[in-house]
């Protein structure tokens, strides 16, 4: 690899269903110089996200689609390597939207800043992404905001060995409740009792799975956190209660396919279930409280961070796939570059 080039993905065509390598050009552009008042920022890690397949489509959503022919929009973290701004050191790690490069300019504005993460924090950088980051966030909001748990109420989450997922689940403990994963496959089922304490685990790859929800569920379901969607979401929904509540955090089922999704309402009537969509940012004014609270509980061993590593930039279009075909545990990321040499 080279050195003084900056590898760029640049989005080429909107997928149609999975995401090919074909989608994207991969360019090598020049290193930017930073202006003042702002500074280079080399990427060491990328946060692979099932949003990243919506900002791919030209559909309703709330971000502008990635245009064609620009950089590919994604989070990460990175380190701060020439500074013309107080804003930001030279070595510090700072987390934002760094895009699909190595080498990205955190600025002073709104559209272009970047969060510096404190130095000395107790927990590894990487679960800066994960169950202390993004995803860790919309786990904590998602869930206590608009979920409510009480303790001895009964929490399903789906998707639940994944960030958001595996992190939703363990706050749900620690608040006193019963809780329910749905997850593809035997180990991730295992994974998320056995390593994450989840009361019980239904795997939705099993042709029982349906069964499996009703004997998990013996007194209905008070909180659906829902990551899926579609019919997983519906058998779901059948099972809720009288005045339950549910966070709508996301429906990855539908995100490979152009059709839009449908669902029947009646027990949201039925039995007056609170659905409420949500996107973390509308969280923002309580960040700092939210990422304390997890960091200490990540810190203190009351949360498990889990993550599947993939290296190399030049992965990333392949690697994104890992999310819809669930080959992984936890936060998926892709290391950029090795923060021991930056
Ligand atoms: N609202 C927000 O602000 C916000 C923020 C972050 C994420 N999200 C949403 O939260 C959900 C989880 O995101 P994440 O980042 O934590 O990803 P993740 O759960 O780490 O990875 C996605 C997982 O979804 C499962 N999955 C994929 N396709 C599926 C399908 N057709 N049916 C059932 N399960 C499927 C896979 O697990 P299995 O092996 O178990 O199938 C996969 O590992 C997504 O819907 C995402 O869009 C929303």
């Amino acid at each position: 690899m080279k050195n003084n080039v900056n590898r760029q993905f640049r989005l080429k065509s909107r997928p149609v269903g999975r995401i090919k390598t074909t989608d994207f050009d991969l360019v090598e552009a020049d290193i930017p110089e930073p202006a003042q008042g702002e500074a280079l920022v080399r990427t060491l890690y990328l946060s692979l996200d099932p949003t990243n397949r919506i900002w791919m489509s030209d559909m309703d959503q709330y971000m502008p689609p990635v245009e064609l022919g620009a950089v590919m929009r994604g989070g990460g973290i990175g380190v701060v390597v020439k500074s013309n701004s107080p804003a930001y050191q030279v070595g510090d790690h700072v987390t934002g939207l760094t895009g699909w490069q190595d080498y990205t300019i955190a600025g002073e504005k709104m559209d272009n800043r970047m969060g510096v993460i404190p130095k000395g924090l107790p927990v590894p950088l990487t679960a800066m992404m994960g169950a202390c980051g993004m995803t860790g966030l919309t786990a904590y909001f998602g869930l206590l905001e608009l979920g409510q748990p009480k303790a001895g109420e009964t929490v399903l989450v789906s998707a639940a060995a994944g960030a958001v997922g595996s992190v939703v689940g363990q706050i749900a403990k620690i608040k006193g409740c019963r809780v329910v994963g749905i997850a593809g496959g035997a180990d991730k089922c295992r994974y998320i009792v056995e390593k994450l304490g989840f009361d019980a685990a239904v795997d939705y790859k099993r042709a029982d799975w349906k069964e499996q929800l009703v004997a998990a569920t013996p007194d209905g379901i008070d909180v659906n956190f829902e990551n899926v969607g579609g019919e997983i979401m519906e058998a779901v929904m059948a099972r809720m209660n009288l005045f339950s509540r549910m966070p709508l955090c996301g429906m990855i089922s539908g995100y490979n396919t152009d059709q839009p999704m449908r669902a029947d309402f009646s027990p949201i009537l039925m039995r007056r279930i609170q659905v409420r969509g949500f996107i973390v940012t509308d969280f923002f004014a309580k960040y700092a409280e939210g990422a304390r609270q997890l960091a200490e509980w990540v810190a203190t061993g009351k949360l498990h961070h889990e993550e599947t590593i993939v290296d190399g930039l030049e992965n990333a279009p392949t690697a994104v796939n890992r999310l819809f075909d669930g080959q992984n545990m936890g936060k998926l990321i892709v290391r950029v570059a090795d923060p021991a040499q930056h």
